[in-house]
């Protein structure tokens, strides 16, 4: 995948205190709140965190706009589709290992929050806890209307198509390959170029973060200087324009008599961003057996457990492999916490089908599960030589409460009704009793 056709400049770091600004002289110097900021813009302060979080934890932001973001009426409840939040209570925890077949494409215009279906969750949105979990497929670009999320971040990973998002703070274009936070709060529109796929974790919990790196030292995973938050730009059009928020897990909208995306200039670090999955640098064995994959996290959301996720972003790039005297593969395991993954491109290597572009599966706590049977035989009789996995990106989105399923994901034809099938076949161990 190309990043190559990029029309908007990027500021790289993760987490920096940024400052920018789309007029010349619009971004006060040495105050947030002048009595009268430069050409007569507003200045607000948009807190991503309580005011007194510890400062390695705090994210706010300062904007200074055309307009202040009061200026609009009430909202009112808005058809919330296919979108579900927690608490999850549709259908009973179910403790099965859940695979579902690829998010058809729209067979009527449709933009990218009406295109989003619930899968799952966990936690509660208003509580703070847990995470929800959603795909979108979508054809056509949010006209006179954008989007917010009071209720958590939002991480897209688009499957399919180019896509432009345009935010409060600026824009991001972003292909399959790249994965896109907006912050809780942040005002949006997604701009489609044509039939268009992804997923999202909303985290309703902690800001994601990078991992510490403990003994890998001070380089390696996902390093911070290869994350891009826009320039500010902003645009002023006086027209009505529809703003939808997610608030305590509903949908609300309401009209603004011009564009809420109109932030001339801003400072702080609560701020979206973009990844290039392709920059990962991926570690792993030298030596012999399969790491835990936590070695592939790329963010993570803390929680009051230390080193227990809220959640985990995942992922799986192209790497060599070249354990010795070793089940290359992902191993058999049952694991405390639960795992909804996802496919963008190419094959994942403990599945020798099933698992599609554009697909996902589900591994609750405790359920047992790993290669499938033709992966096992053929990993079992391999060639240890070393060899590399190519054109590949899975990831997970792993977290520490069971994800319980939307009754639309229980209910679609996309469910495998035969997923456990996959590990029916298996001989016995050669033991004599
Ligand atoms: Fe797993």
């Amino acid at each position: 995948m190309t990043t190559g056709t990029d029309t908007v400049a990027y500021m790289t770091g993760f987490g920096n205190s940024f400052a920018t600004e789309a007029v010349v002289g619009a971004l006060p110097i040495g105050r947030n709140s002048p009595q009268r900021p430069p050409l007569g813009l507003y200045a607000e302060q948009l807190s991503g965190t309580a005011f007194t979080a510890p400062r390695h934890q705090n994210r706010r932001s300062w904007l200074y706009r055309l307009r202040p973001s009061a200026q609009h009426p009430a909202y009112q409840p808005f058809d919330q589709g296919r979108l579900r939040s927690g608490p999850f209570d549709e259908t009973p925890p179910n403790p099965n290992r859940l695979r579902w077949d690829p998010l058809p494409l729209p067979t009527v215009p449709t933009d990218w929050v009406e295109g989003l279906v619930t899968y799952g969750g966990n936690g509660d949105a208003e509580a703070g806890t847990g995470v929800g979990i959603h795909l979108y497929a979508a054809d056509r670009s949010m006209v006179d209307r954008v989007f917010y999320d009071a209720d958590g971040e939002l991480l897209i990973v688009p499957q399919e198509g180019a896509h432009r998002f345009v935010t409060e703070m600026g824009i991001i274009e972003a292909l399959p390959g790249h994965v896109v936070v907006i912050p809780r709060g942040v005002r949006f529109r997604v701009e489609l170029f044509g039939p268009s796929r992804g997923y999202v974790c909303e985290n309703y919990g902690a800001p994601l973060q990078l991992p510490d790196l403990g003994p890998i030292g001070s380089n390696g995973l996902a390093n911070a200087r290869d994350f891009e938050t826009p320039v500010a730009a902003f645009e002023d059009v006086s027209r009505p324009v529809q703003c939808i928020q997610k608030y305590g897990g509903r949908l609300w909208a309401t009209t603004f008599e011009h564009s809420p995306l109109d932030v001339v200039a801003w400072h702080g670090n609560h701020a979206p961003y973009r990844y290039d999955t392709h920059r990962f640098n991926t570690i792993n064995t030298v030596s012999y057996d399969h790491p835990d994959p936590s070695i592939f996290t790329v963010l993570t959301s803390p929680s009051e457990v230390h080193g227990t996720a809220n959640m985990d972003f995942v992922i799986f790039p192209p790497r060599w492999m070249v354990g010795e005297d070793t089940f290359r593969p992902p191993w058999f395991h049952r694991n405390v916490m639960s795992e909804f993954m996802g496919l963008v491109y190419g094959a994942y290597d403990a599945k020798a089908g099933g698992f599609a572009p554009g697909g996902a599966s589900l591994h609750n706590r405790m359920s047992g599960h790993g290669p499938d049977q033709a992966t096992w035989e053929a990993a079992t009789q391999a060639d240890l030589v070393p060899h590399k996995i190519e054109n590949t990106l899975a990831f997970m989105f792993e977290t520490r409460m069971p994800i319980r399923v939307t009754k639309w994901a229980h209910e679609t034809p996309l469910m495998q009704l035969d997923y456990d099938d996959c590990w029916s076949g298996f001989a016995k161990g050669r033991v004599e009793s």
